[in-house]
């Protein structure tokens, strides 16, 4: 059996992750791909109720070393749980975030070193990177009054992160970029500014090469 492929997507709060995500299965699905959606945190029964305690906020919030493995437990289970039978079994596992969330919040957010988030991936998660991610591009100020529009029609109480300021979210924007231009063999920014239908035709031509490209070259 020929192996899968594991595609993350990434961007800021409001670059329309989920949406796309969406796109992505019922695109794939529909050239009847093996494909499947995934989550971080989550993705699993643990790591979804350590999703519930990351993002439920009250009294002070994680301190950042905390969080940072808080992140990390749930991606091992992820990894180890869903990442990786999902790829032996030849799926195209799509995940609305990975790693590429923990250096962007966790390390240029949060202000925790990118060598150690770097160095705990590699030795916790076997280093295992994705095959392709899709990085979301939008600025920051756009995406976070998107999402806190959201936030308000939804009532979610998943505001924790996105209540974080500006600046905050002007570095994650700036991280997502500067890993993409660090490693962009496996690495396709998407203009994420314009309207949704947009952004997911945008991204669902690039799986669509992407995977031809690998067919191509025998991957
Ligand atoms: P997300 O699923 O994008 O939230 P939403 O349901 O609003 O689309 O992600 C939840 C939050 O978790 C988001 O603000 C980013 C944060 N996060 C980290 O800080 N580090 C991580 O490693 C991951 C995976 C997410």
């Amino acid at each position: 059996m020929t192996r899968g492929f594991f595609i993350a997507v990434e961007g800021v709060d409001g670059s329309g992750k989920s949406g796309v995500v969406r796109g992505l299965v019922a695109a794939l699905t529909a050239r009847a791909l093996p494909v499947r959606a995934t989550r971080e945190p989550g993705g699993t029964p643990e790591g979804e109720q350590l999703r519930a305690l990351l993002l439920s906020g009250g009294g002070e919030g994680w301190a950042p070393r905390a969080e940072l493995l808080l992140m990390t437990a749930a991606r091992v289970q992820h990894v180890e749980r869903i990442v990786r039978p999902a790829v032996a079994a030849g799926e195209i596992l799509v995940s609305d975030r990975y790693v590429g969330s923990t250096i962007a919040y966790q390390g240029a957010g949060r202000g925790m070193d990118e060598g150690l988030i770097r160095d705990l991936h590699a030795t916790m998660c076997d280093d295992l990177w994705p095959d392709l991610t899709l990085v979301l591009d939008v600025d920051a100020a756009t995406g976070l009054s998107r999402s806190r529009r959201r936030l308000a029609a939804d009532a979610l109480d998943e505001g924790r992160f996105e209540a974080l300021d500006l600046a905050f979210h002007e570095r994650i924007r700036a991280s997502f970029r500067a890993q993409a231009a660090a490693a962009p063999a496996r690495h396709i920014v998407i203009d994420a500014s314009g309207a949704p239908d947009d952004v997911q035709a945008a991204a669902i031509g690039a799986v669509a090469d992407f995977l031809q490209r690998s067919v191509d070259h025998g991957s």
